[in-house]
């Protein structure tokens, strides 16, 4: 990638930066870790570590996988105005660690449960929808919760495509931490507008107005100072201010988004988290982002394939159907596909099958050029 510095390419084949700073000195060349390398250093250390290095990035060529099959990932050009149909925005929670974001997400979904939603055992699935009302219409919010998942971090890659908006969660007892920050960047660099939750404000050392303060110095000012950032004193705890959390979300969608997809076309979307349950198989959480799945669907995500045996929702129903923003637990993959990933219906199950093999065989030669690099990086440092 343009700009990366020899940290990135370090990270990316899973190898130490210092020791690529070492390698490039004996080749003559004076890097450090964190400076931006252009095209020719990269090559000339991936001749010498043996490694091809990739001047088309993994994105580009999936994309070019699947134009190969006359598919496209994304928001066709051509849809016709009269196919979209709104659908609900989509919100990352983010924020520093026990600043109370599941707490909250668990809050806010089971405030929907009393509220007559069905169901039976809650399932944890890293997403979920919720219903609200406002101004006497049913309005449907999806929440993805953030923290310790790796989707965090191909998310944040993925920047505004994947979520509308972002909840940033403080705890009013320990205000704006470093994760708060970092949190607050990525959102601000992918575009994403944000809605404050100052949580935590039953506690007795709260001090919101604290939080207020602090963050203004990042630019987000609340709008009672002035600004245009929406803040919301809330306990998870106590269930206190989360119907006006869920205002502040569906103004913020309503003032500054136009959220529609094409429900009628096949589906594509997100792979949220996954992991390989004892008796149903490989179990995905997905977030459908256009199109509508169903039930019979062939489809890859990844380099896992199938077709979808069944859905479930956030409380365990089975969904025959899964429209835009929804999130929906899908069974029957043949394999456990990668956060962040994507997923696609295809025509039938031979497609799926085929492209799922050629992103296989590509992860599992990336795997090997990164395994070969990590030996000549050592043979290097040893010698
Ligand atoms: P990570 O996922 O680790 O980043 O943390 P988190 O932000 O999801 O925090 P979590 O929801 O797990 O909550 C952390 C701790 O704070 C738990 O012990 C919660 O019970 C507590 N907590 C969360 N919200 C509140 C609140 O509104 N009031 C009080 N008093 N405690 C809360
Ligand atoms: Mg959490």
């Amino acid at each position: 990638p343009r700009g990366a510095s020899l940290t990135d390419f370090a990270e990316k084949i899973g190898v130490d930066a210092a020791s690529l700073v070492q390698m490039l000195f004996s080749l003559g060349e004076m890097v450090t870790a964190t400076e931006s390398v252009n095209d020719e250093t990269l090559e000339l250390l991936g001749e010498e570590l043996n490694y091809v290095v990739q001047v088309v990035s993994p994105e580009d060529e999936d994309r070019e996988l699947l134009e190969s099959f006359d598919i496209e990932f994304g928001d066709d050009e051509d849809t016709d105005e009269a196919d979209l149909v709104a659908r609900p925005p989509v919100v990352t929670v983010m924020g520093h660690v026990d600043h109370g974001k599941t707490k909250l997400l668990d809050a806010l979904r089971s405030a929907n449960v009393v509220a007559g939603e069905a169901g039976g055992i809650t399932q944890h699935i890293g997403a979920y929808q919720v219903h609200t009302e406002v101004d006497g219409d049913d309005r449907r919010i999806t929440f993805i919760d953030t923290p310790g998942h790796e989707a965090f971090t191909a998310m944040r890659a993925r920047g505004s495509q994947s979520s509308d908006i972002a909840v940033l969660v403080v705890a009013a007892d320990d205000g704006v931490m470093p994760q708060t920050v970092e949190a607050l960047n990525h959102a601000k660099a992918a575009g994403v507008p944000i809605v404050v939750a100052v949580n935590k404000i039953d506690k007795p050392e709260a001090d919101p107005t604290k939080v207020r303060g602090q963050l203004t110095e990042y630019g987000l000012v609340p709008e009672e100072y002035g600004g245009d950032t929406m803040f919301v004193d809330v306990s998870a705890k106590s269930e206190l201010n989360l119907d006006k959390l869920l205002e502040a979300i569906v103004l913020t969608a309503d003032a500054s988004l136009d959220l529609r997809a094409d429900a009628g076309r096949e589906a594509q979307g997100l792979v949220i988290e996954a992991h390989l349950d004892r008796g149903r198989g490989p179990v995905a959480t997905v977030l459908v982002q256009r199109g509508t799945l169903h039930v019979g669907d062939s489809i890859v995500a990844g380099p896992a394939h199938g077709r979808v045996r069944a859905m479930l929702d956030e409380y365990g129903n089975e969904l025959s159907e899964a429209g835009p923003s929804r999130p929906a637990m899908v069974l029957g993959l043949s394999a456990v596909p990668g956060a962040g990933q994507n997923f696609i219906v295809v025509e039938d199950d031979r497609m799926a099958r085929q492209i799922a093999e050629k992103r296989e065989a590509r992860e599992r030669a990336a795997m090997q050029a990164k395994r070969r690099v990590r030996r000549t990086l050592e043979d290097f440092m040893a010698s």
